[in-house]
């Protein structure tokens, strides 16, 4: 799985700039389907394991979606550390430190040149606001 994610990533970023303009939904949605496939069967076979390694698997999938699954990707316009970012479009995510619900808000409704991520899953939708509140140590990083 790690060499498979590696070869898309590159892909997606020589054909992916700062014009996002969704020309090209393939790629999306096999890059999507191999990411989330990879999450699925990592999630099914760590149900009833700990809850810690639960966790660490819908924290990766956050991480995934932030830096490259989701389109477009938070990471051309925000800062997050633990994700590797610099975008200065969006605020920085380290300094704001937002708590689960509201990244929630912000992704399911869009806030301001931001629009909303409509396409992703509600799967999706919590391991991204869960990811982004635990990496920048928000108050709150459960619905
Ligand atoms: C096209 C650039 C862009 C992209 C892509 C983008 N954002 Fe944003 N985001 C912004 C801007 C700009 C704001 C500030 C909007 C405002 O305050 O009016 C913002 C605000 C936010 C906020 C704060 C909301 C609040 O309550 O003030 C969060 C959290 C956030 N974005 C998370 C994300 C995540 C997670 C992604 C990826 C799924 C993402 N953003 C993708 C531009 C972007």
């Amino acid at each position: 799985m790690g060499g498979a994610r590696q070869a898309s990533k590159s892909k997606w970023h020589d054909t992916r700039g700062w014009r996002f303009v969704p020309d090209t939904p393939q790629i999306n949605g096999k890059h999507m389907n191999k990411t989330l496939s990879a999450a699925a069967i990592l999630l099914s076979s760590l149900s009833g394991m700990a809850v810690a390694e639960t966790d660490s698997a819908r924290i990766d999938m956050g991480k995934a979606l932030f830096t490259q699954g989701a389109e477009p990707s938070c990471s051309i316009c925000h800062t997050l550390a633990d994700a590797e970012t610099m975008g200065e479009i969006g605020p920085n995510l380290d300094t704001m430190r937002p708590d689960y619900d509201r990244v929630m808000r912000a992704l399911v409704n869009g806030v301001g040149p931001m629009t909303p991520y409509d396409s992703l899953t509600d799967e999706e939708l919590d391991a991204l606001s869960h990811y982004v509140a635990s990496a920048t140590k928000a108050d709150n990083v459960e619905p």
